[in-house]
């Protein structure tokens, strides 16, 4: 099985994006197919850059089993060089992402796209809701990076 890279993209990078990272993680971790591949996220935005996840983030994971160990940081050129795989969260992000320059030959996918019960939509972004939002996203992230996992490993197998 082949080594990837893949970084998770979303707005502030306090919510979504590492709340995908850790769950893929976890997976990855847990598989025995796959080894040494790089996770990250980031965001669009530097508005939270060196800040810690939100605390309802940690919180929906905690519930889960799941930790995470992380500082925000905002999407830069070389990641489109450095990674294999941009993963966004919405179409807002999709199109930050690809409004930026850039001289990498990642793949840019939605993640929803891989999400079995409802193709293509956005994760919707729960920072100005309530906790059940968070709950709400994990539960989408969770499913969404289950067959994005089996997607990975059917394209990379050699
Ligand atoms: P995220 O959520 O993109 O899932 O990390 C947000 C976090 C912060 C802001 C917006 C969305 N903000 O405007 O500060």
């Amino acid at each position: 099985m082949s080594e990837l890279s893949i970084m998770f993209v979303c707005l502030g990078n306090i919510c979504r994006s590492p709340m995908a990272e850790a769950i893929l993680k976890k997976k990855v971790e847990d598989s025995s197919i796959v080894d040494n591949w790089r996770i990250e996220s980031c965001g669009t935005a530097n508005y939270h850059v060196g800040e810690g996840a939100d605390p309802r983030t940690i919180n929906a994971l905690q519930n889960n089993g799941l930790t995470l160990n992380h500082r925000a940081q905002q999407l830069r050129n070389n990641h489109f060089i450095e990674f294999d795989y941009l993963i966004v969260m919405d179409d807002s992000n999709l199109a930050d992402v690809e409004s930026l320059t850039h001289n990498g030959s990642c793949q840019i996918h939605k993640l929803r796209m891989f999400d079995p019960l409802n193709q293509n939509a956005d994760v919707p972004d729960p920072w100005f809701g309530g906790i059940e939002g968070f709950d709400e996203c994990f539960n989408i992230l969770n499913r969404s990076c289950d067959e994005l996992l089996n997607h990975l490993i059917k394209k990379h197998s050699s």
